[in-house]
């Protein structure tokens, strides 16, 4: 019979700004399963890769003066190191600017055209640029991009269509004939009901308006719709749509695309739809796994809290990284990194519990028999309890990692790591050593705990392989297994040990988090500037037309008796009228500064008495520093010239 095969997928990412501890999350849970799958013995392929059109990334080549590609190739190049340096075991590594990718996603789109599940009209409606997001005017919130919250803009023009509103009964039957497609189930729940329900409008499919993108093959003036692009990468990988498609043949459809929730639409409406048009068959399941947050909300750029895995895994180690971040959060729902649990969880979990069980036990054979445990040995308390949790943890670590309970199926092993540890107090072999009688009872103890921690490096090496390598190197043993080794005791005959370094050092919390903050300042350079810029709503050119801006000249200027901020200004503002404007910058400048002085004023303002003084306009100053006015001057222009 031919093996049985598991094809299991992480988002293609947007090589637009370095990946953060966020993205790690989805690729360390997919590498974690797609291990324990090839351990179990199926043929497994795992695929990741970068999801590289759109606007916005030609807009940032624009910004950074290179094409696009040249853009993406130095991304996409740090992107492979990082899932390098992460020890991620990807099969295949995707790019949505590869020749193939792109031929076949034109195929898809004729394949949909012909069919008359895409046709052509005009899009017009709100986009959300940053999203590359298309929204009715019930899904925008208070104009804002439901998603981000950024707000969307008004746009019409030519282009192709998606039949989307043909599918929406045929995707709540296949939900329904499907349970567990979607996962967690409350992320269904919202699908139907926000989405589905309320009616699924035709989706646009092409943009005119940039150029970075696979051209629709149809009409070269568009390009395709970044989602339609990036979604099909999950069959285009396998050979779909190409010459070769044994591979698609072998592994499609895919046992699980795995995602963050905020992606979970294109993935269980869009997506399904496609293949549904497609008439190919649909994946096994789409799991949504919650966010990785930070104690102040989300991680943004502009507020320099962006966490770098870089940082973390330098200073830490891979291994613990990736176990934190499978065991911290439960992987359905949203969870929080602080790097205070984080080194706290490598001193308990890692250091403690399972660094000390290795030493000591290596010690322990090392001192009392020289390295290799005797062939004579003998049985006792406590040995049946040992073994008999160890079969359970297998049975449990299985239950949980096929429903993805990553964080249970950790807390579960350490369950054992722990009963382990007890292990070593209950039979104390310290006593037993002293006891010459007592040799083979001590040299079982011993075989039992080589046996435990065995187990242990099968149930850990999905999460943890490196380690996983290290222990098995100290207990002798060969680097490969099966899955099926974990659980069962008897599996070697015997152990010659060799003692090894410390696999997790413990760290000194208190002077580890300031220098760690340290460090992971210097790599966040926050910019308060670009955040305040970039928080201030944006306008349109007709509000800003609103403002009529004029030089005017100051002819007279006094204090205003009543208010020692203002001075009271007397303006020519070409008009031939006098006009009067109080201006709050009697701290920075005398009348005599003034007067004689060309400056802009804001000449429509609304007339407003200022401490008995009718001001009519206002003149424009900078904020210049701490505490600093400056007046902006444009002398030499004519009093009445328009500023736009
Ligand atoms: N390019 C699209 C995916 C296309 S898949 C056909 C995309 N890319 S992304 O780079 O923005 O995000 C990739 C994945 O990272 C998403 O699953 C997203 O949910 C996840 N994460 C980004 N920030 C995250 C956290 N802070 N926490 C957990 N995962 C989050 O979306």
């Amino acid at each position: 019979m031919d093996k049985k095969t598991f094809y299991i997928t992480t988002p293609i990412y947007y090589p637009s700004d370095k990946l953060h501890i966020g993205h790690t999350y989805s690729t360390v849970a997919a590498d974690a399963i797609a291990r324990y799958k090839r351990f179990q013995g199926f043929d497994t392929f795992f695929l990741t890769g970068t999801d590289e059109h759109g606007q916005k990334i030609e807009d940032k080549a624009k910004e950074a003066g290179v094409t696009p590609k040249e853009y993406v190739d130095k991304i996409v190049a740090g992107i492979k190191d990082l899932w390098k340096l992460m020890n991620i075991s990807n099969d295949k590594f995707i790019r949505t600017t590869d020749d193939y990718h792109e031929k076949a996603v034109q195929k898809i789109f004729t394949k949909m055209y012909e069919k008359g599940d895409i046709y052509k009209g005009y899009y017009e409606g709100l986009y959300c640029k940053p999203c590359e997001s298309f929204w009715t005017e019930t899904q925008a919130v208070d104009g804002k991009c439901p998603d981000c919250g950024r707000p969307v803009t008004n746009e019409r023009e030519e282009a192709y269509f998606f039949k989307l509103s043909a599918y929406g009964d045929k995707l709540l039957k296949y939900y329904e004939d499907h349970p567990g497609f979607i996962e967690p189930v409350s992320r269904q729940n919202e699908m139907v009901n926000n989405f589905i329900k309320p009616g699924l409008q035709d989706l646009c499919v092409s943009r005119s308006s940039f150029k970075w993108g696979i051209p629709v093959p149809v009409n070269e003036d568009h390009v395709i719709y970044v989602w339609l692009d990036a979604l099909t990468n999950y069959v285009t990988a396998l050979g779909f749509g190409s010459e070769d498609d044994t591979m698609y043949k072998k592994f499609w459809p895919a046992d699980v695309h795995l995602i963050g929730k905020d992606i979970i639409r294109f993935h269980t409406i869009y997506w399904p739809a496609f293949l549904m048009s497609l008439d190919e068959p649909l994946p096994e399941k789409v799991y949504g796994h919650g966010w990785v947050l930070l104690e102040g909300g989300k991680m943004s750029k502009s507020k320099g809290n962006v966490v770098d895995p870089v940082i973390l895994a330098e200073r830490y180690g891979v291994d613990a990284l990736r176990y934190y971040l499978l065991r911290e959060i439960a992987f359905g729902s949203d969870g929080v990194f602080s790097n205070e649990n984080l080194i706290n969880r490598i001193n308990s979990d890692l250091a403690n519990d399972l660094g000390n069980l290795v030493s000591r036990t290596v010690a322990m054979v090392e001192k009392y028999f020289g390295g290799t445990i005797p062939a004579e040995r003998e049985t006792g308390e406590f040995d049946a309890e040992l073994k008999a949790l160890a079969a359970q943890t297998k049975t449990d670590a299985e239950a949980d990692l096929d429903k993805l309970n990553f964080s249970v199926a950790l807390t579960n092993i350490w369950k054992f790591v722990s009963r382990t540890n007890k292990y070593i107090d209950e039979t104390a072999p310290w006593t037993l050593a002293k006891d010459e009688s007592k040799k083979a009872r001590l040299a079982e103890v011993m075989y039992n705990l080589c046996e435990s921690i065995r187990i242990i490096s099968v149930l850990i090496a999905p999460f943890m392989p490196a380690t996983a390598a290290e222990i098995r190197n100290q207990l002798g043993i060969k680097a490969d297994f099966e899955w099926e080794e974990c659980g069962i005791f008897g599996k070697e005959e015997t152990y010659t040990v060799h003692k090894g370094g410390i696999i997790f050092p413990r760290i000194d919390l208190e002077k580890e988090l300031a220098e760690l903050e340290a460090a992971q300042a210097a790599a966040n350079p926050v910019n308060p500037l670009k955040e305040e810029i970039q928080g201030v709503a944006k306008i349109g050119i007709d509000d800003f037309a609103k403002v009529d801006l004029r030089v005017a000249k100051i002819v007279e200027c006094e204090p205003v008796k009543k208010a020692k901020k203002l001075l009271k200004l007397t303006l020519d503002d070409g008009t031939g009228d006098p006009r009067t404007v109080a201006s709050g910058i009697a701290k920075w400048y005398k009348p005599e500064d003034l007067i004689g002085k060309s400056v802009i004023l804001v000449s429509n303002l609304k007339p407003a008495v200022l401490c008995g003084v009718e001001s009519c306009g206002m003149i424009i100053a900078a904020d210049a520093g701490e505490d600093d006015v400056k007046v902006i001057f444009v002398d030499g222009v004519p009093a009445g010239s328009k500023v736009r």
